[in-house]
Order: structure tokens, then sequence, then C-alpha cells
């Protein structure tokens, strides 16, 4: 620590802090328009300068050393800031009593009267540029804008899309999009981050437009009608009592707009913000304090929350009748459901009925499904979507480390300085993790090495990118670890202290040389040992994989392969090293965590362990079924077999997403009795007997748990809409139609009771968890957390972990003659999975309207198809019918179909294989035939769409090249300082 003195008064303060941060903390009151901590010193505005030892600086681009005298208010300083804010307010117009953006967290209007300016003395002078409307969820209005710089920072290094840019050297300079498109033409993705840090009204979500002032709805000539007026006071009345005016009108907006804190509801990424509401109406989503996220989004949680005010939404329960289905009462249809799951228990057995839980709901709604399951009906038939994607990494992870989760958080990705990722599509699935290895990548050097079938956003950024034949990943890998046990690369110290089975192991790589490893894979034996080599000399490195590895009938043999990689590479127990398979939906990892599995109590607490059994009987005092349960997969066997007869489902649209969807929409056909709980009709609620409406994420209380493994609170933004209840409310409703006498009033106390029987999350509860307070597994009593994993030992009996052999099978449904071409498939950017949430959000849709095929230009050109072409593709299980896209982020004769559709899902083409060891099936394992139709529509993807712009790629806002303007000067006399950026 050392001593400075700011304004007279001594502070402490860390060596290599920025003075503004300083300055801040001590609660002096400096203006600093360009600055925000998440962003770091951009440089643009001049108006933190403060004397530092009698000489001016900028307090943003300082860092504190010991002795320094700062002065924040001396003659010279204050000077200096009004000079630098009224080149400021040059650029931007007053008018903030029918400004949207008056909601008193506006930089330039709290700088105006921080700094106390009464009159402008430049005044203010309009650039020559309309207002840009052309994204459907923001707009940029130049005249606003004051050049600070800090959306092009967000863009370019926090989000790295790479499409904004300051043209500095212009007479007018302006925010361009690829250098000067419409930002609809733009690459732009619509992740709001430059939204979210504008410090003013120039940029603006249009949901806010009109709607958050108590002016501001007014036709466009009474607006500017009353802004004239205000122009016309200022010179005689001073800014000073115009803001006044403005304060007044600010104050009566706290009253009607809420600010709740909520989780995003997509993926397993974890991001939370404020929602702000005006009764139902969405004003914004305002991300600033998540700590998985901080500022940033993508455009599903910034945007794409078009399903909650849908009209579609189901608001009153449905009773199958005949062909149709007709409205019901809830008594009706809670008792309906009841007597008919009491009367086939009665009749067939506890196992005839089967549970599918939501990865979509909270923890606590999880929990009490499979409560409903095990203590009401009697039946371990329970499980959730984790076992279409999750269940293989997390099987590898159970036999190599101990726990079935990612093993550090995502600042341990930025921190590693190797990131490989294999088959994992995270600019588009986890978007905002991407961001954080994107921007230590472009920034601190990190090494990125990607595998893939597709070459993906991460992919063309990587420093190596592998392409490996569709299921091989396990032998390279293997091949890998080989290598470097036998050429003395491998971490001896890490293995002889942390690591069982060295010898077993070793001897099972014997069939895995590189050379076998290049001829299997189709990757050059060359560029294998590159990998090895970047591997063994990466300080720290974390391995992603997603459903690239999972989604194969090795899936959890891969997944054992990875961890058995960073195992001999002793890449376990320290800051930026571990394993993470990224969790796809925003509560996978918590579904399986409560329980919600066939053979796992709570907190993966195994069913076959007597004293966890009767520690669960003695706190839910029933006697509960030891036999393990049918997972979904088996779940649609034992309906095709006439063994089971009734399902309750939960927020799931399993009749799209399972694969071989037509074998299991007819087994859904056979159920005597069919409950599913959506807020939609899904495509699965076509064979239910009984329609539940359910509400979503902002509807509703409760705890979603990320991929980090972090346990986040969401509160209430809405009430639900008139109908619906939200998914706890129901399950508690059948389980006391059922005679359970369940009591909760909230879910925390559904939480409370999960701490008590589960040591995993024994200290975890709401008070703990308050605001943006987080916590991430496993949580001991006192409230102790673990961000990192396996830091003093693994998760074994004996601390130590295992490397755990296994050999090379190799991938099912294999191209042949006939059906000659490989399908893979996966998630988009814009869409969540089949699309049920993210095509009720328009502006989605305009952007990206259908699913579609993608087609590389070589195979195009063989089959005569060009972007627009439809094609029936057939599979050995059914047929789908797409438009093409014709382009090169695939290869040869690899397809890849993009998940997001109803009509024509991938999964009609998908088999039943599945992993063995998890049951999740092989949907990257597909081999199809393409028919050529004579039909040619338009591009499946519009001209609008991101993929179709030209990003700029630049370090930040490139302030030098505004300071090398001829008529920019430093404000104030003596500043010594022009730091580039930290
Ligand atoms: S990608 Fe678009 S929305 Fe995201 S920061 Fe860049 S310009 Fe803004
Ligand atoms: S649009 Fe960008 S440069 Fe202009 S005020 Fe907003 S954040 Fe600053
Ligand atoms: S979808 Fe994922 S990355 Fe996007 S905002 Fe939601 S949690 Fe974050
Ligand atoms: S805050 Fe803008 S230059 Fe320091």
């Amino acid at each position: 620590m050392v001593n400075v003195a700011i304004d007279g008064v001594v502070q402490e303060a860390q060596p290599d802090e920025l003075l503004i941060d300083l300055i801040n903390r001590s609660g002096v009151s400096v203006s600093h328009v360009c600055y925000h901590p998440q962003l770091g010193p951009i440089q643009t505005c001049d108006t933190c300068m403060v004397e530092v030892n009698g000489r001016l600086v900028r307090a943003c681009a300082t860092e504190v050393a010991d002795g320094m005298r700062i002065s924040t208010k001396s003659a010279k300083a204050s000077a200096a800031q009004v000079e630098a804010f009224d080149r400021i307010l040059s650029n931007h117009l007053l008018y903030c009593t029918v400004c949207d953006n008056n909601n008193g967290n506006c930089t330039v209007h709290n700088t105006t009267k921080l700094l106390a300016i009464e009159h402008q003395r430049i005044p203010f002078h309009s650039k020559p540029y309309e207002v840009d409307n052309t994204n459907p969820f923001y707009r940029y209005d130049p005249n606003q804008c004051i050049l600070c710089g800090r959306c092009v920072e967000a863009c370019q290094n926090v989000e790295v899309n790479e499409t904004l840019s300051i043209n500095w050297e212009d007479p007018n300079p302006r925010v361009l999009w690829d250098g000067g498109s419409t930002i609809g033409e733009s690459s732009c993705v619509s992740c709001g981050h430059c939204v979210t840090v504008c410090p003013c009204n120039a940029l603006m979500e249009k949901t806010m437009l009109g709607h958050a002032g108590f002016l501001t709805s007014l036709k466009k000539s009474a607006l500017s009608g009353m802004i004239e007026v205000v122009k016309g006071v200022e010179p005689e009345t001073g800014y000073g009592s115009i803001l006044q005016v403005s304060e007044a009108e600010e104050a009566m907006r706290e009253h009607r707009i809420r600010k709740t804190k909520t989780v995003c509801t997509y993926c397993g990424v974890g991001c939370s913000f404020d929602v702000w509401t005006k009764d139902r109406h969405i004003l914004k989503v305002a991300p600033e304090h998540g700590p998985a996220n901080g500022i940033s989004t993508c455009v599903k949680g910034k945007f794409g929350w078009g399903h909650i005010n849908s009209e579609d939404r189901l608001t009153t329960p449905l009773i199958r009748d005949g062909d149709r289905f007709r409205q019901a009462s809830w008594d009706e249809a809670l008792s309906l459901v009841a007597g008919r799951l009491s009367e086939i228990k009665a009749n067939d057995g506890p196992d005839s009925l089967a549970f599918i839980s939501s990865s979509k709901c909270t923890n606590e709604e999880s929990y009490l499904m499979q409560k409903l399951a095990r203590a009401v009906i009697g039946t371990n038939n329970v499980d959730n979507c984790s076992r279409y994607c999750q269940s293989p990494a997390t099987q590898g992870l159970f036999r190599t480390v101990g726990y079935g989760g990612d093993s550090g958080s995502i600042s341990d990705m930025e921190k590693a300085d190797l990131v490989l990722i294999i088959g994992s599509n995270t600019a588009e699935s986890h978007p905002v993790i991407a961001t954080r290895v994107k921007s230590a990548h472009k920034l601190d050097g990190q090494k990125l090495i990607v595998s893939d079938l597709r070459e993906h956003e991460m992919a063309r950024r990587a420093d190596l990118f592998l392409h490996p034949k569709s299921g091989t990943d396990l032998f390279w890998l293997n091949a890998i670890s080989r290598y470097l046990l036998d050429n003395n690369l491998a971490h001896t110290k890490f293995l002889d202290q942390w690591v069982n089975g060295l010898d077993d192991y070793q001897k099972s790589l014997e069939p895995f040389t590189m050379e076998a490893a290049a001829r299997i894979s189709g990757v050059p034996e060359e560029t294998l040992k590159t990998v090895a080599h970047m591997i063994a000399d990466a300080k720290a490195m974390c391995i992603l994989w997603a459903m690239g590895v999972t989604q194969h009938t090795q899936g959890s043999d891969t997944s054992t392969a990875i961890s058995n990689l960073l195992l001999v590479t002793g890449n376990y127990m320290r800051p930026g090293t571990g394993a993470y398979p990224l969790r796809g939906h925003n509560n996978v990892q918590g579904a399986s965590d409560h329980g919600s599995m066939p053979n796992m109590l709570p907190g993966y607490q195994s069913l076959n362990d007597p004293e966890v059994r009767q520690r669960f009987e003695a706190g839910w005092k029933v006697k509960l079924p030891s036999t393990r349960g049918l997972d979904n997969h088996q779940m649609v066997e034992a309906i095709q077999a006439g063994k089971l007869k009734a399902m309750y489902l939960i927020g799931e649209e399993m009749s799209i997403v399972d694969s071989n969807a037509n074998y299991v929409g007819d087994a859904f056909a056979r159920l005597d009795f069919f409950v599913v709980q959506d807020i939609f009709f899904s495509n699965t609620c076509r064979y239910a007997d009984v329609v539940l409406p359910g509400a979503p994420s902002l509807e509703k209380e409760g705890t979603f748990t990320s991929t980090e493994r972090r346990i986040q609170r969401l509160y209430q933004v809405l009430e639900p809409l008139e109908g619906c209840k939200p998914d706890w409310k129901i399950t508690q409703g059948i389980a006391n139609q059922l005679g359970a006498g369940w009591h909760y009033q909230h879910p925390s106390e559904v939480m409370d009771e999960i701490a008590s029987l589960t040591p995993m999350f024994a200290g975890v509860n709401y008070e703990r968890l308050a605001g943006y307070k987080s916590l991430q597994w496993p949580v001991a009593a006192d409230g102790t957390d673990e961000p990192l994993l396996y830091t003093k030992r693994f998760a074994f009996p004996d601390g130590k972990a295992r490397l755990f052999p296994v050999s090379w099978i190799g991938p099912t449904d294999q191209p042949d003659s006939e059906f000659d071409l490989h399908l893979n498939n996966g998630r988009l950017l814009e869409h969540f999975h089949e699309g049920n949430l993210t095509y009720r959000t328009e502006g989605i849709r305009e952007k990206t309207p259908d699913t579609f095929v993608e087609v590389s230009p070589k195979l195009a050109e063989e089959r005569g198809i060009q972007s627009g072409t439809w094609v029936q593709l057939v599979s050995r299980y059914g047929q789908v019918r797409v438009r093409a896209l014709v382009t090169d982020r695939v290869q040869g004769r690899e397809l890849y179909m993009p998940m997001n559709s109803v009509e024509s899902p991938v999964n009609r083409l998908t088999s039943s294989h599945t992993d063995p060891v998890t049951n999740t099936p092989a949907y990257k394992e597909t081999s199809i035939h393409m028919n050529v139709l004579a039909e040619v529509g338009e591009s499946p993807l519009p001209r609008i769409n991101s993929r179709f712009g030209h990003p700029t790629p630049q370090n930040g806002v490139e302030i030098e090249r505004k300071w090398k303007r001829p008529d920019y000067a430093p404000p104030g006399n003596g500043l010594v300082q022009l730091q580039t950026k930290q």
C-alpha cells in the first residue's frame, strides 16, 4: 500500500490502482465522462483532469504512486475540467426533460450538474448525419453523440465483434458501423454492449424510446418544439433551472419504472441484469453488476424477451377432448392430473409413470419435480435434458476428478495462457464466455486452439484450427497424451503427487500413436505435434468443450480423454486451468444438481447409499424407491414397449429436441396419459392430455445454476400473466392433490430444505444470494464456496485424481453410397434451441427468420446449389425440406443444420444411437442423402443478418488519432501526460 493525499486528505491506495478509482473510492466527486471501470481508461473526454504534484493529468489514465499530492479542485484542474466538458456539450443538446435517458444515470446530465455549468462557451453544432434506425433493437443519434468512444471500446475489446470505430480524421467525427455501413447491414450482432455503456442518449434501446419519460411519447413535432423552448430559455436562465425541471420529471419516473434483478433465461453462461419495466412493458435490460457478465450480454439476453408478452402465451389449462382441446379451470385440470396419475399408479405400479423436469425452470422447481416422482409417486423415473447434451461431460469428470461441473470460473478461462476449444461453437452458443476468450486472445496474448468441423468465429480467430473427421476427437486427444508422456513433456511431479492410475492408463494408450491419430482423424501428424508442444509449453491451460464432443457415441469417453489430458499436463488445481464443459441451457446444471436424474438424489448423492436414502426418507417422511429409474431415452423405449403409461413433462420441447423425433412423437402418441406444462402450446403439447400454463423466468422467484456452478437468484420482474402459475406452485398443487401435504410459501423454503439434505448445498440460502450475490458450489455450511475446485484435493476419498483409460470404438451412422453426406447440427447465436422463445422476438425473426442447411461451396458447385435452393434431406430415420446456405464455414461433404426450427427440425433426421454410458443421443452422427429440388427461393439469411457484415478490427477507440487532429489541444495548461491505454 502507498500513501497519497487527495485534496489534502491522506489516503491509502494500491500502487497500481488508477487514480480515478481511488478518487471515486474516497468519495471525492470528480467529473469523468468516458471512463467506465469495466472498460478501463479510454481518454477521449479529458473531463477527469486533476493536478498531481502541480501538473495536470488525466485521473483515469494515471496510476497511483507513493507520495502523490492530488488536487481535484484547484483552479487549474477545475478550469481544465470545465473546458473539456464544454467541448462535450458542443456535441450534445441538453433536452433532458423530454429525453428518455433522463433516469438519474445520464452522465452528461450529471456532469453538467456536478461542474455547475450554467452556459456553454462553445455552442452546440449538429452533425451532418441522420439518425440510424436500421437495427431492430437500438438506434444511434449522431447529433447527441459526445464521441466518448465507450461504445467503440466495448465493441472492439469487450464484445470483440469489432464493428465500431470513430472516424477521428473526419471534420465531423461520428461512430461508424463496419467503417460506414448502416447499422442494419453491418456485422453488428446486437449484443447491446455499446448501448449499455453509452453515457447519454446517443445509443438507446428502441423499447425505451417514447416510453421511459412522461413527455417523451409526444409527436416528433411537439418534441422538437419543446426542445426549441429549452434552447430558447437557456441563455437567460442557465442550465441550473432547466436541470431542476428535468430532475422533477426524473423523480416522477422513479415511481413507475421498476428495476428488478433477474438471471438470463437462455444459455448456461449465467448473465444477470436489471430489467426495467413500466407496467408489463419491458423498457430495457441493464447489465452491470452480474458476477459472470458485468456489462456483457448477447442479443438474446439483451433484447430477446418478446415471448414474455406474446399473445401466444398459454393462459388457461387445456384438457384433451377427442382431437381437440378445451379450456378448463385449474381445479378441474389438477384433479384430472392427480386422478389419472393415481389410477395408473394403482393399476400398473409407480414405475409406469415418468417425470421430466425442465432445464429452463429453477433449481427449486427441479427439486420439487424429483421429490414428486420419488416421494409422492414412488418412482425414480425422473430426468432432465442434460441427458441430451451434458451427461457425458459430467461422466468424464466423475470418472477422473470427482465433481461433475466446470472446474473453475469464467475468470479462469480469461487467465489461461492457452485455451483449447473442442466441439463448441462458443461465440454463438455461449456468447459472453466467448467474449472473454476473444478479448484475452486479442489483448493479452492468450493462445487459442480450436478443433471443430466448422470454421466458425472462434476457429477463424484461433492460432491453430484443427478439422478432424467427425467423431474422432478421442483418438487424437489420447495420442497427444501418449506423445507427451513418451517425450517427457508430461507434468510428472503433478502426476506423482495428485494422480492415481498412471500405469494402466499408459498401457491403454498403446494404440494411440501420432501416426494412427493422423490416419484416423485426418489431422496431419505435424499439426498434432504442434498442438502437443503448445500444450506442454502453456503454463496454464483450460479446455472448453460442448455438444460437438458429447453428442457422439463416445461422448463420455471423449470427455474422459479431455480430463485425462488435463491431468497428464497438470492443468488442474490452479487459476487459469481446468475442464469446462459448457452447459447449454440456463439451468441445465441445476436441474441435475437438484436430483432430476434417475440414479442420483440431489447433490449427486447416490440412490444406492442407504445412509443417503435414510436422510431423505427422514426429511420427506416417506419410504423411497431404491432401484435406479429410467432416463429420458429409456422412457421413450419403455413407452414403445408398452411399459410406461403416463408422463408429466415440464418445459421441454421433447418431441423436437430429442433425437429421432418421429420415433419420440410416435411414443408420445401411445401414452395413456400425458401432462405437458409450458408457456406456449409447443409441438409436444399436441400429444398431451392435459396442458398446464407455467410462467417464464421473469414471472417467478428462484435460483438458476450456471455453467460455472454459480447459483444466482432471480427476482419476480412481473406478475404471472393472469391464468398462469409459477411452475413450483403447479407441481406443489399436483403433489397436494395426491395427498403430499406440501406447504411451501416461497422458493426460499424449498432451498432451505435442499440445503438441509444436501451437503453440497449446505450453506446455500436466499440471504447469501441476495441481489447480485452468488455462490459457486460446493457451499459449506458457513457459506464458503469454491469458485475454483480442487485447490486442496480432488473429490475422491483419497484426495487424488484418477486417470481413466478409454479405448476407441469409432462413430456410428457413417456415410455410405446411399447416405453419402455427413450432417452436423447445433445452435445459432440469435435463436435458442428450437426457437420457441426467440421466434417470439420480432427483431430476431427479422434478422434470422428460419433454419437452413449450410453447404460448402465445393458441394454446392458439384450439385448446382445456390443460397436459397430448396433441398430435401433424407436420413435413415426421416426427412426435412430446407433452404441451402452456401458458405465456407463448412467443408467438402459436411453439412450443418441449425436446430432452430419446429417445422423442419433436424431431429427428424437424427438416430436413436446413443453413448452407451449415459444414453445421450449421438446427434452428431447422422448421414444423409440430399435431393436438390427445382425451387429456388431467397437466401434463408437476409442481407441484414450480421454474418454478411465486414468488421473493422482495431485496438479500441485509437485515441491517438484524435490527439493528432490539428484542432485538438489538451484542455488547460501544463498537461504532461498523453498515455496510451494501460
Ligand atoms: S456488436 Fe453491435 S450491439 Fe454489440 S457492441 Fe458492437 S455495435 Fe454494439
Ligand atoms: S454513441 Fe458511443 S461515442 Fe457516442 S456518446 Fe454513446 S458511447 Fe459515446
Ligand atoms: S443467452 Fe447466455 S450469453 Fe446471452 S445474455 Fe443470456 S446467459 Fe448471457
Ligand atoms: S474520464 Fe475521460 S479522459 Fe478520463
